[in-house]
């Protein structure tokens, strides 16, 4: 891997830059706007053709210095033995010789230090050598020089840190009072604050979008091939969605992060990770009717929910604190149509067994194993054997297309070479109006909707649970008085 790194930065820095508009515009005016008609396709897709591996993929020329800002300096922005996530090697990929990162804010300054001393001791120094360590935004802001001034934000800091309005938790505000219109890059969830606080992400969302920032959210599963594959049948054969049907079978074993096991610190597993998939159901059926969101889930307390092979001591969670084993949901889309989902913390090893069924009249796109090697199962009318589309290119950790940083830096700069690649299919902004098949993309506050049905899913199964442990409190109490009563 790091061979074809170093060719790229030597191919990257020889090349001729691509057509481009000028790249101070501010106001968007995205190419992730386009949009289809109808329910079930309205939000913009790509050519899955277009969705080629990092080492194919065609890289930003230039000479002219990208300053960008890392805020984290934790697994997904300089990797990890737990999965694909590294946003500083697509960075590097993406922009070769180009790319400076200019401060990397992190309250933690000898971790930060200590990734950025593994950078300097490799080829893509170039990027880093004179990267600057900050504990907040505001210190960078007020040492910045005019030298350094940022293109990109691209925040990876934990979620409990941002998405809201409270002071220390906004980091998305600052950033845009600091730089208007600076483009952003935020990663899932917007947000784990408390539930009350889910009107603040539409007021974030509002001000991002007032601000004219180009936003990113880091639902990659959007970008797979196989996703935009699905995408495609639907488009050309005019389908209405009728129901989604998602499962998301994490390998606990491997989560050793102790905040991923405690609600208050990220919100429980569907917020924190099914997260992707609640975001997926919605790319397919539309948006969610909220007051319709049923779920139940099995504790941690329950005979059934007994896990033996996790890698964090649980007796330090406080009990009310412990994360579901298994959540279950259903829904009804404002179209009509059904969604579910289901969650489970059980399995053990290293790979996730995830899955997504999009069913129309006739059809069944089956999307299997997307994080590791995605399998695509289609089943039309006229044929009762599923045909089966293979994406050996999809590879989880050269595939550009699982994150898409490439469009976004290609939307910032402006790159007019491949219009049709470069759109965001995840925002962050919008309006809470009501939706409408002929509302564009922009207008749909995507990520700040899978946020509020991830909290739906949560508070129903919460809700269950509670109505389950009273109907048990008043079998139990009249148990006790009837034995009362025979003796
Ligand atoms: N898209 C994906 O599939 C994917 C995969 C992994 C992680 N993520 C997301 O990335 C985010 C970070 O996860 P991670 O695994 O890198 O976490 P991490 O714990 O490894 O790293 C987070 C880093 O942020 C730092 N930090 C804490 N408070 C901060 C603040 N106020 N400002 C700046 N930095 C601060 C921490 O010190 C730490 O170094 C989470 O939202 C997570 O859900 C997404």
């Amino acid at each position: 891997m790091a061979r074809r790194l170093s060719s790229t930065l030597e191919m990257t820095s020889a090349k001729q830059p691509p057509s481009r508009r000028g790249s101070e515009r501010l106001v968007p005016d995205r190419r992730g706007s386009g949009y289809s008609s109808g329910f079930s396709s309205r939000r913009p897709s790509i050519d899955p053709s277009r969705l080629v591996p990092m080492d194919k993929t065609t890289h930003v020329g230039g000479t002219d210095h990208f300053n960008v800002v890392f805020v984290g300096a934790g697994n997904i922005m300089f990797g990890c033995d737990e999965g694909p996530w590294n946003h500083s090697f697509r960075f590097e990929h993406k922009l070769g010789l180009r790319l400076k990162v200019v401060a990397l804010i992190d309250p933690a300054t000898e971790r930060a230090a200590a990734v950025l001393q593994k950078k300097c001791d490799s080829f893509v120094v170039s990027a880093y050598r004179d990267t600057r360590v900050y504990k907040t935004l505001d210190d960078f802001a007020k040492n910045m020089t005019p030298k350094e001034r940022p293109r990109a934000f691209v925040i990876g800091s934990p979620p409990m840190f941002r998405g809201t309005l409270q002071p220390g938790r906004d980091i998305e505000m600052q950033i845009q009072k600091y730089f208007p219109g600076v483009a952003m890059f935020i990663e899932k969830p917007i947000a784990t604050g408390d539930n009350s606080e889910i009107e603040e992400t539409f007021k974030v969302a509002k001000f991002i979008s007032e601000s004219g920032a180009i936003a990113s959210v880091g639902y990659m599963l959007r970008y797979l091939k196989a996703t935009q594959k699905m995408k495609q049948i639907i488009e050309e054969n005019n389908l209405v969605v009728m129901a989604t049907i998602a499962r998301y079978a994490c390998a606990y074993e491997l989560i050793a992060k102790p905040d991923w096991w405690d609600k208050s610190k990220s919100a429980g597993p569907i917020i924190e990770q099914g997260t992707h998939f609640c975001d997926l159901s919605r790319y397919f059926g539309g948006e969610v009717d909220i007051s319709s969101v049923t779920a139940h889930s099995l504790e941690w307390d329950e005979n059934a929910g007994l896990l033996s092979k996790m890698a964090i001591d649980e007796s330090k969670i406080a009990p009310e604190n412990r994360i579901p084993r298994v959540t279950s949901a259903t829904w009804k889309y404002d179209s009509g149509a059904v969604g579910s989902f289901t969650h489970v913390a059980t399995l053990q090893g290293r790979n996730y067994s995830c899955e997504l069924e999009v069913h129309a009249d006739g059809y069944c796109l089956k999307l299997v194993n997307p994080y590791v090697q995605p399998v695509l199962y289609v089943r039309k009318p006229g044929d009762d054997h599923e045909q089966v589309f293979n994406f050996p290119d999809d590879d989880p950790f050269f595939s550009e297309a699982r994150f898409p940083v490439s469009n976004w830096i290609d939307i910032i700069e402006d790159i007019e070479e491949d219009p049709d690649a470069a759109q965001i299919l995840s925002s962050y902004e919008g309006t809470r109006s009501s939706p409408s098949v002929f509302m564009s993309p922009m207008e749909f506050p995507d990520a700040c909707r899978t946020y509020e049905l991830t909290w739906a899913i949560r508070e129903a199964s919460e809700r269950s649970r509670a109505q389950r442990l009273a109907t048990a409190k008043v079998f139990a109490a009249g148990i006790k008085e009837t034995i009362a009563e025979e003796e």
